[in-house]
């Protein structure tokens, strides 16, 4: 049966290749790549979580990767009806609906807690022009942390990641991918060139570049470069899954899925010349960063009070530079924020029959009440979330999605799915490897990593 062809005329689909990898790495590339990649980065040893990031994210998280884009792109559904549809028997169906809903319900507890934070980048890009201007007290405000302000600015981010999903595949996901992503890049680069200028980046290079291997091994830190490089892929939820599932059969995945990788992983390891340096900088210019023990002060909120005291430190160009930043965060999260909200719409449209419009309004809503509610209950609410979410929910579910592809999914069906735009896919080390990898290796280690952690 051909799924493909009775369903993709009432659904959207990615009008370019670049199109597709731009916004797949958008929903990537996101506050995990510039700023939890960085951070962690910088209290866990530099470069060998730098090391022990590759490696993940290469022999785990791409695999996991392409489980999700082949299984969308074959199904050309949302996760729930992809997973579903897999199995014949009645059985494997129930698991494959609770764990498509399991990755629904994940995605948009992610974006409740992904708003928050990403509404403080709108909020801190706004207050430095703000404050050059004079208008000192809104400045203030928008970087007070009061949960008003928390309220407001995560409304206005959900506003703004509402009006893209609410224009479709094409007129919102990909126009708004392509427009934003070259942005970002070039908004990067131009950030870590200068301040790799300045007095004290080099230290903070060297941290980044030169491994220490006493800080790699435990299994707590394997556990946080796996959460972080699921989490940087977008991997368990069904946002690559949906992704997939807009991809037109003439593609190649594996080749697609690879430069989606590349591209997330290159701008978390670009997204370090900027963060680390900056650190050391921010340090010679006397603001303080490590503690007594030497460990890192504030890792969560480094980029909230380091960086604005870097800025500080700077004068006018400092207002530039922490303007261009932020916006670059804003800018980073949103791309990230419509891949989330497109997979509770996208299963409100193909399962209920809602039009588009009706069905982001309603998830938007949805998920903005549970976001004002972690606003309102912050201490004891946002860490809990993001633990549950990230650091749990999304490795187990990228196993069940690698049992799915490895176990579920029939071979001759899979290949079938590879040889729709690549005749010698059975010759291809794509298929000598990812099959076993994804049966085997790839289910056993994350649960290997997971369960020592929680032990
Ligand atoms: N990958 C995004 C980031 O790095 C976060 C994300 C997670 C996006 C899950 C979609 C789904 O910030």
């Amino acid at each position: 049966m051909n799924l493909g062809q009775s369903v993709t005329a009432a659904r959207g689909e990615f009008r370019s290749r670049l199109g597709f990898i731009l916004a797949a790495a958008g929903s990537a590339v996101g506050l995990g790549n510039i700023w939890g990649f960085p951070t962690q980065a910088a209290s866990n040893g530099g470069a060998a979580f730098l090391l022990t990031y590759l490696v993940l994210a290469f022999v785990l998280a791409y695999p996991a990767l392409m489980a999700e884009l082949l299984i969308g792109r074959h199904t050309h559904r949302n996760m729930v009806l992809a997973l579903e549809s897999l199995p014949a028997m009645t059985s494997l169906k129930v698991a494959g609906r609770l764990t498509g809903v399991a990755g629904l319900i994940t995605a948009s507890l992610i974006l409740s807690f992904y708003a928050i934070v990403a509404g403080w980048m709108l909020g801190f890009s706004a207050s430095y022009p703000l404050g050059a201007a004079g208008l000192t007290s809104a400045s203030e405000w928008l970087t007070s942390f009061a949960p008003s302000r928390n309220l407001l600015l995560m409304l206005g981010f959900m506003g703004l990641t509402m009006a893209v999903v609410l224009g479709g595949v094409e007129n919102g996901i990909e126009r708004w991918s392509r427009r934003l992503m070259p942005l970002l890049i070039a908004t990067l680069v131009a950030l870590s060139a200068y301040v790799l200028t300045l007095d004290g980046a080099l230290v903070g290079l060297q941290t980044y570049l030169l491994p220490d291997f006493r800080k790699v091994v435990s299994g707590d830190l394997l556990l946080d470069a796996l959460g972080s490089a699921f989490f940087s892929l977008s991997l368990g939820v069904g946002t690559m899954l949906i992704y997939g599932s807009y991809l037109s059969d003439q593609e190649n995945v594996p080749r697609v899925g690879a430069q989606v990788a590349l591209v997330d992983v290159g701008i978390a390891v670009l997204a370090g010349f900027l963060i680390l340096p900056a650190m050391y900088v921010a340090e010679a210019r006397g603001v303080a960063i490590f503690n007594e023990a030497g460990g890192l002060l504030s890792e969560d909120t480094l980029i909230f009070t380091v960086l604005p005291a870097l800025f500080e430190t700077m004068s006018t160009s400092g207002v530039w530079l922490a303007t261009a930043f932020f916006l670059l965060m804003s800018i980073a999260a949103l791309t990230s924020s419509i891949s989330m909200l497109e997979v509770p719409v996208a299963y409100l449209i193909e399962k209920f029959g809602l039009s588009r419009r009706r069905a982001t309004v309603v998830a938007g809503l949805c998920i903005a009440m549970f976001s004002a509610v972690i606003v309102f209950n912050f201490g004891s609410l946002f860490g809990l979330v993001i633990t549950i979410s990230t650091r749990y929910s999304q490795p187990i579910l990228g196993i069940a999605v690698c049992i799915f592809a490895g176990w579920i999914w029939r071979r001759d069906a899979l290949l079938q799915e590879l040889r729709k735009n690549d005749t010698d896919a059975a010759d291809s080390l794509f298929w000598r490897i990812w099959p076993f990898y994804v049966k085997w290796f790839c289910p056993a280690i994350i649960g290997a990593i997971v369960i020592q952690s929680a032990l």
